[in-house]
């Protein structure tokens, strides 16, 4: 199973600064992972939390679970959730970060990722696409 991981305020895709993240909303984005992964016999489970204590809870959940692999947009927790990334780093599966935005291009304070040392890869830039892009390939290594 693929776990998607949406961190705060991706509830509000498509109404939320547009001209940085673009129109398409987080159930259009769920949508085109859905097909994706049925397409490949995946199963993807997706959440949304608004809450650094949720994604933490379900990240440790992953321990117990048969998860095969994550796709995390910690949003803004990625530039300092220490918390967030000790407990992506418990975990032994191919982890990939993923922004809409180029963070890099932005703010200097979002030029810092806490979580990139402890995941598989990162992806930023491409708007929605950035999460097709992650799960196809998270499908290509899990299936090697
Ligand atoms: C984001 C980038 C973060 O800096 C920001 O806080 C977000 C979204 C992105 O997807 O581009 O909420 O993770």
């Amino acid at each position: 199973m693929v776990l998607v991981i949406h961190g705060p305020n991706l509830n509000l895709l498509g109404v939320r600064e547009p001209n940085v993240y673009g129109l398409k909303t987080l159930s259009d984005i769920n949508s085109s992972l859905r097909d994706i992964a049925a397409k490949k016999s995946v199963e993807l489970k997706i959440i949304q939390s608004n809450s650094e204590g949720k994604i933490i809870d379900v990240i440790q959940k992953a321990f117990h679970q048969d998860v095969d692999a994550i796709i995390i947009n910690p949003a803004a927790y990625t530039h300092y959730s220490i918390a967030i990334r000790d407990a992506l780093a418990m975990l032994d599966i191919p982890i990939i970060e993923v922004h809409l935005s180029n963070i890099y291009k932005r703010e200097e304070f979002r030029h810092k990722s806490v979580i990139s040392p402890v995941v598989t890869g990162q992806i930023a830039g491409f708007g929605a696409s950035s999460y097709i892009l992650a799960l196809e390939q998270v499908i290509r290594l899990i299936n090697n």
